[in-house]
């Protein structure tokens, strides 16, 4: 099937890659062009380093959502706080909440649970899109999270079994062994590689594909091959330093991208460097060429 079409379908879409290859802007735009196409769009952002918001040029979210254009609505997440409003939902009683909440024994069991994190921000998620969100934005078609580059995405997506495995009975047991389900189910969850072409990320790349297919037995949807340096033409190309950089770099991203076909022959968008500061144009413009080069692929 078309890609553009099964990112359309999905409810929750996760990007990841390795730390600075452009996650966040590839968030930005993939959420830009799902909504131009109709959908109703939410951006989840877990890096405290808030710069969703930047680029596409709204106020920061400090944990509220916003609404940033027509369908695309963003959001900054603590997990910290979703793991407390997990507390709050399944305890009830406020005068055991509070206790709970306060007690070294629950912030540290938190803090230190693997999975849980991870688990709540996907729990989030899927409440979202089955309609459980706030006025502003009741029910969004698909929420799409800008994966912090911490550890290796794929720990991200192994956090809910294992937090079901560990947990197996209790509310936080049944919302893991939901959401393990819910990342299983192709039909509704997908994820997007973003990777530049240069040894290391395309290294990582390749084992998240791996990984993916190991564990999951699943392949992501698309791999964004991101800040290409465009080729030089040779008959216009100056013989200085600057010029002789560029070439090199090009040399570089044309050989890891005969790399990356060796082993990924699915949805590939190729995505230059563009000559544009963070902010909405460049958005639209990684978004416009997303687009077509997945039309393509
Ligand atoms: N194709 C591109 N053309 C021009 N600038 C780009 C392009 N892709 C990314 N950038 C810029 O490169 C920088 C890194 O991108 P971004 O912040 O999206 O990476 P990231 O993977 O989210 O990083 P981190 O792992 O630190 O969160 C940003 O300033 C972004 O605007
Ligand atoms: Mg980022």
């Amino acid at each position: 099937m078309d890609v553009l079409r099964r990112l359309e379908g999905l409810e929750l879409i996760v990007v990841t890659g390795k730390g600075g290859v452009g996650k966040s802007v590839v968030t930005a735009s993939l959420g830009r062009l799902l909504a131009a196409r109709g959908r109703k769009v939410l951006l989840f952002e877990v890096d405290p380093r808030e710069n969703l918001h930047q680029l596409l040029d709204t106020q920061p979210s400090g944990g509220e959502i916003i609404n940033a254009s027509p369908r695309l609505y963003l959001q900054h997440i603590e997990p910290r706080e979703l793991i407390d409003d997990l507390v709050r939902e399944k305890l009830k009683v406020n005068l055991l909440v509070n206790r709970v909440l306060a007690s070294p024994v629950h912030r540290h069991f938190t803090e230190g649970a693997p999975g849980l994190k991870e688990s709540a921000v996907f729990g989030r998620a899927l409440r979202m899109v089955e309609g459980h969100g706030p006025s502003i934005l009741r029910r969004p078609d698909v929420v799409i999270l800008d994966a912090p580059a911490t550890g290796h995405g794929v720990s991200w997506l192994a956090a809910p079994q294992l937090v079901a495995d560990v947990v197996r009975s209790g509310p936080i047991g049944h919302m893991a062994e939901v959401i393990s389900a819910f990342l299983g189910d192709r039909s509704r969850f997908g994820v997007v590689v973003v990777t530049t072409a240069e040894e290391m990320p395309v290294e990582e790349s390749l084992e998240l594909i791996a990984a993916l297919d190991g564990r999951f037995g699943r392949e992501p949807e698309a791999v964004i091959a991101n800040a290409l340096y465009p080729a030089i033409d040779a008959a216009e190309a100056e013989d200085d330093p600057a010029t002789a950089l560029w070439r090199d770099r090009r040399a570089i991203n044309v050989t890891q991208l005969e790399r990356l076909a060796t082993a990924w022959t699915g949805p590939l968008a190729e995505v230059p460097l563009m000559a544009i500061d963070p902010g909405p144009a460049l958005v639209g413009a990684i978004a416009r060429r997303i687009e077509a080069q997945l039309r393509s692929s």
